[in-house]
């Protein structure tokens, strides 16, 4: 069986998503949530889902190895970044070289980088009177939302769409895909 460690910063519809899918197609198991996020959503989604979930500050992710070697003893043989809004220290990035793969709710390169985060995205692909928007998912850089792209899935933007009613028509793309590329992912690591 496969393993996934999973860093989530919010609420974890989409860890919840990785979680039950890969329970039922049992290719994979969800070893580890990572949180910098006290508040975050996905603690109760891991608590409730019987998932391994820890915190850690700053300081443990970028100023000392702590996080990496939380990392390293999960073996993970991915690790997903669902709704994570930190950016990965080099030493994570390369002691798991094309092993750490994001997802993010535009069409890159557009509405990407510093602050382009959940409704903020949204909200600024509506300002701009886009026709369509979508999801990203890549492997990981050291940059905000630059490394290469695995694939992209499109959706229409509507005159009548809202933030909230485009973030809705984003995530279903995202349960949608997500899964499915982490699975083709798996069977070839
Ligand atoms: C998702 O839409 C994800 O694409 C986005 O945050 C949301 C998290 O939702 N990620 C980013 O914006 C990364 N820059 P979730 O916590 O319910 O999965």
């Amino acid at each position: 069986m496969k393993r996934l460690v999973i860093f989530a910063s919010g609420n974890g519809s989409n860890a919840e998503r990785v979680i039950t899918y890969f329970r039922e197609n049992k290719l994979a198991e969800v070893v580890l949530i990572l949180t910098n996020n006290p508040k975050a959503g996905v603690i109760d989604r891991a608590k409730r889902l019987s998932v391994p979930c820890e915190i850690f500050d700053r300081k443990a992710f970028y100023e000392s190895d702590q996080v990496l070697t939380r990392v390293q003893d999960a073996q993970p043989d991915l690790i997903i970044l669902a709704g994570f809004l930190w950016k990965c220290p080099s030493s994570l990035i390369a002691h798991f070289p094309d092993q750490i793969i994001n997802i993010h709710p535009s069409l890159l390169p557009k509405y990407g980088g510093k602050g382009m985060y959940g409704l903020h995205v949204h909200e600024a692909v509506i300002a701009n009177q886009e026709k369509e928007s979508g999801i990203t998912i890549h492997y990981i850089n050291e940059h905000y939302d630059q490394g290469a792209v695995i694939r992209q899935e499109k959706t229409i933007v509507s005159p009548t769409d809202t933030p909230d009613s485009l973030a809705q028509k984003v995530h279903a793309l995202e349960y949608q895909y997500f899964p499915i590329v982490i699975e083709q992912l798996l069977q070839k690591v």
